[in-house]
């Protein structure tokens, strides 16, 4: 009976009645959301533990970032790049800061900042290192996920993301994610780029090896190749530092960024290089309508600032150690393996007990919100606002659900 009367049901049934059947998302209705908590349409109260793929890494309507959507709002929404406005020589002088590049392009989303990766670094193999027209190479890594334009799923080895969208954009090799020996065979002098996300996010937070990301920085250089790091989703704070590269005593010549940058409200992305990298692209040669506007460049000069304190970062490291020790104790508990850093965690449950979708679905009967991947695996990237109480309690849920 009441069941009978929840809005829920109806409204999981009207949103996939007109449109593409490209997602299969968990049947909860979200109506209003604050830090780290969402409410459905029915009143009910769910913990955030996906924070948009990392996208609400400030979580949902952080004061700051809201403050600053209004305030541009009342003033200038949009101008197109043939005029500058106010708000765009200081996002891109502090992001190029933050990211200590001397410049910054601002797209939209992840795969257009990717997709100006890949476009910059052909052009600086024809222009700088003198690869022969219309023969440059990038290497990527066996289980990348870098967005789903043609280019990108042309590289994809995920079939579900790749099958049946060719033909696909030549110049590109594919190795094993963490294998060296494999990069270093594949780099010849054609090679214009080693494109790689230092922690693989949807191939379930996959860390590589110690010394894995060094070692492509090493050879980068020695071979005069452009190391582009994708921190599209493990930068911003998700790792416990403003990028997961750091964390190795690693810089890449471009980072990609995207998600976080918007701070949960607007989409915005930027490829962050040295001028000798960027300078490469003259007007014409790149761009969007919607790039680097005036909303997107208050909403992002404001997170740039959020991270400048450290604040987030330092959260993540702590309250990160706190969620892996809780999930390193329900392995044999129903988890086989947990993977991470900071507060970003990719957890395998043992397959005889139940698939990653069944887990998730039962954390959300259970209050918490999280996202399956590959068959058994769960991700976990709650907003790094989160408190230690919410991790407990997010830890407990997920202990019920393994325990059937
Ligand atoms: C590492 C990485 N790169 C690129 C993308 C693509 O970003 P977007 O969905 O904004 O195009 C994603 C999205 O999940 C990602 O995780």
């Amino acid at each position: 009976m009441i069941e009978d009367m929840l809005r829920t049901p109806a409204a999981v049934q009207e949103a996939q009645r007109h449109t593409a059947h490209n997602y299969h998302p968990l049947p909860v209705v979200i109506a209003s959301a604050e830090g780290a908590w969402v409410t459905d349409v029915d009143g009910r109260r769910y913990l955030d533990c996906l924070a948009g793929y990392s996208a609400l890494n400030f979580g949902h309507r952080h004061p700051a970032l809201i403050a600053a959507a209004h305030a541009q709002l009342d003033k200038l929404t949009l101008t197109s790049r043939a005029f500058i406005h106010d708000q765009f020589a200081d996002f891109c002088r502090e992001l190029a800061a933050l990211c200590g590049k001397d410049l910054v392009l601002p797209m939209n989303t992840g795969a257009e900042a990717v997709e100006t990766g890949i476009k910059v670094a052909r052009k600086w193999g024809y222009q700088v290192k003198g690869v022969p027209a219309g023969q440059a190479t990038i290497v990527v890594a066996e289980g990348n996920f870098h967005g789903r334009t043609t280019t990108i799923v042309s590289f994809s080895t995920d079939d579900d993301a790749r099958a049946d969208f060719g033909p696909y954009t030549p110049g590109f090799k594919i190795v094993p994610y963490g294998d060296l020996t494999a990069l270093a065979e594949a780099v010849d002098e054609t090679t214009v780029a080693v494109l790689l996300e230092p922690i693989q996010g949807e191939q379930g937070v996959v860390v590589p090896p110690n010394g894995y990301l060094p070692g492509v920085r090493q050879l980068c250089t020695e071979r005069n190749v452009l190391f582009i790091a994708d921190e599209i989703q493990s930068g911003l704070g998700r790792t416990g530092a403003t990028f997961a590269c750091q964390q190795e005593g690693v810089v890449p010549d471009m980072y990609l960024l995207g998600k976080a940058l918007g701070g949960g409200i607007v989409p915005v992305s930027a490829v962050a290089a040295d001028a000798e990298v960027l300078g490469v692209l003259q007007p014409g040669q790149h761009g969007s309508t919607f790039g680097g506007n005036p909303l997107a460049c208050a909403v992002a000069t404001e997170v740039v600032r959020l991270l400048a304190t450290g604040e987030f970062q330092r959260r993540s490291t702590e309250l990160g150690e706190r969620l892996h020790a809780g999930l390193r104790a329900l392995i044999g508990k129903g988890l086989v393996a947990v993977r991470g850093r900071g507060l970003w965690a990719g957890l395998d449950i043992d397959p005889a007990l139940m698939s990653g979708r069944e887990a998730c679905e039962r954390l959300m009967e259970r209050g918490v919100l999280a996202k399956d991947t590959h068959g058994s695996t769960i991700r976990l990237a709650p907003p790094l606002t989160i408190t230690a109480e919410e991790i407990d309690h997010a830890l407990a849920q997920l202990a019920a659900v393994l325990a059937g």
